[in-house]
């Protein structure tokens, strides 16, 4: 595999191939006192932060570590790039200084894949750790690391993904991997939070949530944005929760077997009531203890390619 940068083209073949190495991960390190494999001694990884994160950054590092790498965390905010270093001088900089592996987190769509052109020579490889609006491809790959266990496979589910889809990358990652994994997707939000082109992503798109509540074996929502939003895209947060916030009524809706997911951070009380986050139905801790495996099976596949050293 060479670099991660999205979910769009990224083959079933590949991505199997990332949920199964994984769930191989997870069972070898399951029961074991001292995590650590030797798979990746030797290698350094440095994780490049421009955008708050706690689970994204904490289990690529904690991934890392488990298979020996060196990591090292750069944030924007106490670099170079506080000093006006350009993307490319510094992602450049990284690379000279050792770095086998960058994980880029990056306000600006795209940036990701600027970074995978401008180390293409040095053969540096890159990871997508979420950019802008565009994609999240690790958190997609995790999710559906999640949907198998809970629900056995992905191939034939439905997925409904519940939310603020104009400024999400996890609803775009999500909607491509399902789709690849054989899943149908359901996009479910108010207009205003509708993107332009979402007919392409192959997804049906619904403005009433109540009514898709029976018909999903899962439901992802998804944090409302607040941070990337100019102007008014709803009345108010207590209409949202009305319209779109999953309560305890609406989790009765669901099928039994119907499983809850959100990426995080959750904003409780507006997209999901306490109680509902809380119950055995939502899969939100699980998601993050699956993050460290499904990113510890990308670092395998960007930087070992051979035999699982367990
Ligand atoms: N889901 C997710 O990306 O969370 P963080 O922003 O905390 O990394």
């Amino acid at each position: 595999m060479r670099h991660l940068l999205s979910t769009e083209g990224l083959a079933a073949p590949d991505a199997t191939a990332v949920l199964d190495t994984a769930d191989t991960l997870k069972q070898t390190l399951l029961g074991r006192e001292v995590k650590k494999l030797p798979t990746l001694r030797g290698r350094t990884v440095v994780t490049l932060f421009y955008e708050n994160s706690t689970r994204t950054r904490v289990s690529f590092e904690v991934a890392g570590k488990w298979m020996s790498a060196d990591v090292i965390n750069v944030s924007a905010s106490s670099s170079s790039v506080g000093k006006g270093e350009s993307l490319r001088d510094t992602a450049l900089t990284l690379s000279a200084a050792g770095a086998d592996c960058v994980i880029i987190r990056h306000p600006a769509s795209g940036a990701a894949h600027r970074l995978a052109e401008w180390l293409e020579e040095d053969g540096t490889q890159v990871v997508n750790a979420g950019d802008g609006t565009h994609e999240h491809p690790t958190q997609a790959l995790l999710d559906a690391a999640t949907l198998r266990e809970r629900l056995g496979d992905v191939s034939g589910r439905r997925i409904g993904i519940v939310g603020d889809l104009l400024h999400s990358r996890v609803a775009r990652s999500n909607v491509h991997l399902l789709r690849t994994l054989g899943a149908e997707v359901t996009l479910i939000a108010p207009p205003t939070l509708v993107p332009t082109g979402i007919e392409h992503w192959g997804a049906e798109v619904r403005h009433e949530l109540d009514p898709e509540l029976p018909k999903l074996d899962a439901v992802m929502l998804l944090r409302v944005q607040a941070e990337r939003m100019h102007g008014g895209f709803f009345p108010s947060a207590r209409e949202y929760s009305i319209a779109y916030g999953l309560n305890e009524k609406r989790l009765a809706k669901l099928p039994e077997h119907a499983v809850v997911l959100h990426p995080g951070p959750m904003l409780r009380g507006m997209e999901i009531a306490p109680s509902v986050a809380d119950s055995p139905r939502a899969a939100i801790t699980q998601q993050v203890g699956n993050g460290v495996h499904v990113r510890m099976a990308v670092l395998y596949h960007l930087l070992a390619g051979e035999e699982l050293t367990a």
